[in-house]
């Protein structure tokens, strides 16, 4: 499958294993301030430890973890990335399209992806940073469409052109719409041609629905005598 999958945006290995039991994720992304606010902080070994663990739990899933560099240095990026690249086959990298200065990080996700590292592309705004690092040899272009919309602008549009060029140059990254706000953006941003929408576990609520339940109890009043004692539990049930 290609299309229509969810990558759960958290280090939270509870929410991970509760989801993963639903059958409903298809990978985990992470970055700096993901892992902080899942209280990963204390130091390498820390992130090491939990990103150990969320790739052990999801098996064959993809984790995507993130590289960052204070000082935007391209080696400092590139062994951080084999180090992470090292402690399980299903992890790949997150390289921002540039460090906070806008030194671009193109070479970088080349040199990776020449190693057979398959890397994440980050932090994009625009369908051009995108298909730009798909050239460059990314597996996967994150387009962070909430904050693009948090900008004024519609991303719809930007992941459908991205899409298209992908799909006419037969560049194989697959598109990330990244930084979802809300639950209809799941519909409107794989509508519009991505691959992989990233949701944290707290978007994911609006799958109970009050409508759902009031269905499902009309069934189960119409099927109250199917079994001997039903209706005296649920009568007993009503008591309580
Ligand atoms: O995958 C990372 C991305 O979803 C981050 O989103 O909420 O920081 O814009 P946000």
């Amino acid at each position: 499958m290609k299309d229509g999958l969810l990558f759960l945006d958290t280090g939270d290995l509870a929410e991970i294993e509760k989801y993963l039991k639903l059958g409903i994720v298809d990978g985990v992304t992470t970055n700096p301030t993901i892992m902080k606010a899942c209280g990963v902080t204390g130091g390498f070994a820390v992130i090491r430890d939990r990103s150990k663990a969320i790739a052990e739990m999801i098996g064959h899933l993809p984790l995507s973890l993130e590289t960052s560099s204070p000082h935007g240095d391209e080696q400092e990026i590139i062994d951080q990335a084999r180090k992470f690249a090292s402690w399980s086959p299903n992890i790949n990298i997150k390289v921002t399209f540039t460090d906070q200065n806008g030194k671009l990080f193109l070479g970088v996700i080349k040199k990776l992806a020449k190693d057979r590292i398959k890397v994440n592309a980050t932090a994009m705004m625009n369908a051009e940073q995108c298909f730009l690092a798909a050239k460059a040899g990314a597996a996967y272009v994150s387009l962070f469409a909430g904050r693009i919309a948090n900008m004024g602008y519609d991303p719809v549009p930007v992941i459908r052109q991205l899409r298209e060029w992908l799909d006419v140059s037969g560049l194989p990254a697959q598109i990330i719409a990244a930084s979802s706000r809300e639950f209809i953006n799941i519909q409107q941003w794989w509508s519009a041609g991505a691959h992989i929408i990233t949701v944290t576990p707290n978007l994911l609520k609006p799958l109970d629905h009050p409508y759902t339940r009031d269905t499902v109890a009309m069934f189960e009043r119409d099927a109250a005598d199917w079994f001997p004692g039903w209706l005296e539990w649920k009568a007993r049930q009503k008591k309580k």
